[in-house]
């Protein structure tokens, strides 16, 4: 069965975003996780999708501009993120949403279409947020790896990872990794 894998970059106090709503503290959206070569599909929520659609779409069209949240330029390997998300198919968890720009976009409806992904043939599957989503999924049984790039800050007021999540989870630590800027790589099976 594919594994759904989640990461998500986040601050020491597990925020997924501050007070303005968005992770100002990420310089970067690239694929540090190294997951690119392990997975063929992504899974996003509702809540995420369309600014995650814009972002990457102004990326691969503009990449001299500054982009939207980082402010600065893309990096290398952002555009190389933005390239690599143009082909591979994303799903987008949600009851509302009908209609997406990205032709390789598809909707799921709910969590039972969710584990029907994992039993077809692939790779594995980046579920890359948003904090609902993963909390839900989670719950349901349904996350096999966490992967957290943990930023050294106290971000205060913001939208916590896990703020939604119902029930308790024993982690198995698999993988820590210092990396530059203070930043923490932990990789976490999900029992
Ligand atoms: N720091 C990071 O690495 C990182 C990564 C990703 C995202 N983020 C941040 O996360 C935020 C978005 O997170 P969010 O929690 O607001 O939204 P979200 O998780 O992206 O989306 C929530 C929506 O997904 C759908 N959904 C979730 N669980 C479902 C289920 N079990 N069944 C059916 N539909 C389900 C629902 O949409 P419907 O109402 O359409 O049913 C729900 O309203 C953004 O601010 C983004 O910047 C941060």
């Amino acid at each position: 069965m594919r594994k759904l894998i989640a990461a998500m970059k986040t601050s020491t106090d597990a925020k997924m975003g501050g007070s303005e709503g968005y992770a100002d503290w990420v310089e970067a959206w690239s694929d540090d996780y190294g997951l690119m070569t392990q997975i063929d599909a992504c899974l996003l929520g509702a809540g995420m999708y369309p600014e995650y659609e814009r972002y990457w779409t102004t990326i691969q069209n503009e990449p001299e501009k500054p982009a939207w949240i980082t402010g600065s330029p893309p990096t290398p390997a952002e555009i190389e993120w933005a390239r690599f998300a143009a082909q591979t198919p994303h799903y987008v968890l949600s009851s509302t949403l009908k209609s997406a720009l990205w032709p390789r976009t598809r909707f799921v409806r709910g969590l039972d279409e969710v584990a029907a992904l994992k039993r077809q043939p692939g790779k594995d599957i980046y579920l890359v947020g948003g904090a609902r989503t993963t909390a839900s999924l989670i719950d349901a049984g349904l996350v096999d790896e966490l992967r957290l790039i943990v930023y050294p800050l106290i971000a205060g007021k913001g939208q916590a990872l896990f703020a939604t999540t119902e029930r308790r989870h024993g982690l198995e630590l698999r993988k820590v990794q210092q990396m530059p800027g203070g930043r923490l790589s932990l990789i976490y099976g999900i029992g």
